[in-house]
């Protein structure tokens, strides 16, 4: 299988490394269809990404359609649509730019030093922890949430993101008042403890992040929670789960752990690309269309009709073989792409609402395992338990502890 898997990526050195998480949902092996519920399913590359880029659609992920408008005048980017995302991206760009993203570098460099030094001290430590520090450091600079101590606010952000999810329509029940009270304590947590400081501190002195430009925007404190809570989820718990699988990648194979810590910038960001293609955190997006959509599936046009729920699959889009190549279920950073296709395929979303932070996200995990990945006798003392995640189909890594000796 190996010498096979070799001679079909012309020799890439890193064969070993096969995909290691799946994901919580699978859908048939069909470019496209629809299931008797009437909901339709995406898993083809072309297909997933004309749909995204159409318009004609709007969020249906991320619990979209159990939030109530209640109290807002405005929805989180995420769930923006039309000239008000646009304004919004084209508004906060300015942060997310190579440029932006630099000046935080030697923030991040201090940090990590200090963390490293901690686990090098104690010996052993989990790599998941780690890894959201350094994650909820990075993206609460981009917001502005700097105001609350870090290891209180992950503790707050920890609680609501474990309160469990909502399904539309769900019946009122014990479990469910649990759910709902418990996700509000933990909401009110992070809005007196992390959010308002932040504020208070903006109202007096403005700065270049995204809490003072929401309050030139006129965004009340509340319209400014949602926001720092729609950052918290797609800037700190990807990015955590992303260190995470490209850690245990390197640890599991060091040729491409040596040739990763012997490469280029360009070239690192390139492995990392691949690793993300390979393994994507956000394993599923979710949309609803608003008007009667046409899609072309080589050559035939697809109907699909005013308020579908239309779900793609990125880890099938992502192992598409006619664009990344034979085999597409293991690692290989030398694959020949289309000049229109992005190295980590699909994993970053694609059309108007693409991850504006995928840049950074890359960038701060470079600088992470560069320093975690030179330490002398670094090992693995407890693979991850990998369970999945339902809201955003993909994987979360627990208890992943690495050791010094
Ligand atoms: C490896 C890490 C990351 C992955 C895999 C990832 C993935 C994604 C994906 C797939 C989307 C598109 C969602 C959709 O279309 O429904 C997205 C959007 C977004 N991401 Fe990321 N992301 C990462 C890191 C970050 C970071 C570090 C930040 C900020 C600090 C960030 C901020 C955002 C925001 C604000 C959006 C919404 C954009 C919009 O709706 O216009 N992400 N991300």
């Amino acid at each position: 299988m190996i010498e096979e898997i070799r001679s079909q990526t012309n020799g890439c050195p890193y064969h070993e490394s096969v995909q290691i998480t799946a994901p919580a949902r699978r859908p048939e092996n069909r470019p496209i269809y629809q299931d008797s519920n009437g909901e339709w399913h995406i898993t083809d590359f072309d297909v997933a990404r004309a749909v995204l880029r159409g318009g004609g659609i709007k969020q249906a992920g991320f619990q979209a359609e159990v939030m109530e408008r209640g109290n807002l005048t405005r929805y989180p980017i995420l769930f923006l649509e039309g000239a008000d995302h646009v304004a919004m991206r084209k508004n906060t760009a300015k942060f997310f730019t190579p440029k932006s993203v630099k000046s935080y570098d030697v923030m991040i460099e201090n940090f990590v030093d200090q963390m490293l030094n901690e686990f090098q001290a104690s010996g052993r430590a989990d790599l998941s922890d780690l890894s959201m520090k350094l994650a909820t450091l990075v993206a609460g600079k981009i917001v502005g949430l700097t105001n609350s101590d870090l290891d209180g606010m992950i503790a707050r952000l920890n609680w609501f993101f474990e309160a469990d999810t909502f399904k539309p329509g769900e019946k009122v029940s014990l479990k469910m008042i649990n759910k709902i009270l418990r996700s509000q304590v933990a909401t009110f947590r992070f809005y007196f403890r992390d959010v308002l400081p932040a504020v208070r501190a903006r109202r007096a002195e403005p700065q270049d992040d995204l809490i003072t430009h929401l309050l030139e925007q006129e965004y009340s404190s509340f319209e400014i929670l949602v926001e720092c809570l729609t950052f918290g989820a797609a800037g700190m718990v990807t990015t955590r789960e992303f260190i995470s699988v490209a850690a245990l990648h390197f640890l599991r194979n060091p040729e491409l752990r040596a040739d990763y810590l012997a490469a280029d910038h360009a070239e690192r960001h390139e492995i990392l690309h691949e690793l993300l293609r390979l393994e994507p955190v956000v394993g599923e997006l979710n949309r609803r269309s608003t008007e009667p959509l046409e899609v072309d599936v080589d050559g035939d046009i697809v109907h699909i009709p005013e308020g579908s729920l239309i779900n793609l699959y990125l880890y099938e889009a992502n192992a598409n073989a006619d664009i990344f190549g034979d085999p597409t279920e293991v690692v290989c950073p030398h694959r020949e792409l289309p000049k229109t296709v992005h190295s980590p395929g699909m994993s970053f979303g694609d059309g108007p609402h693409r991850c504006p932070g995928a840049y950074i996200a890359i960038e701060e995990t470079d600088i992470f395992l560069t320093r975690f990945l030179r330490l002398e006798n670094l090992r693995v003392d407890q693979d991850p338990k990998i369970t999945r995640n339902e809201v955003a189909n993909g994987y979360e890594f627990r208890e992943f502890m690495v050791a010094v000796d």
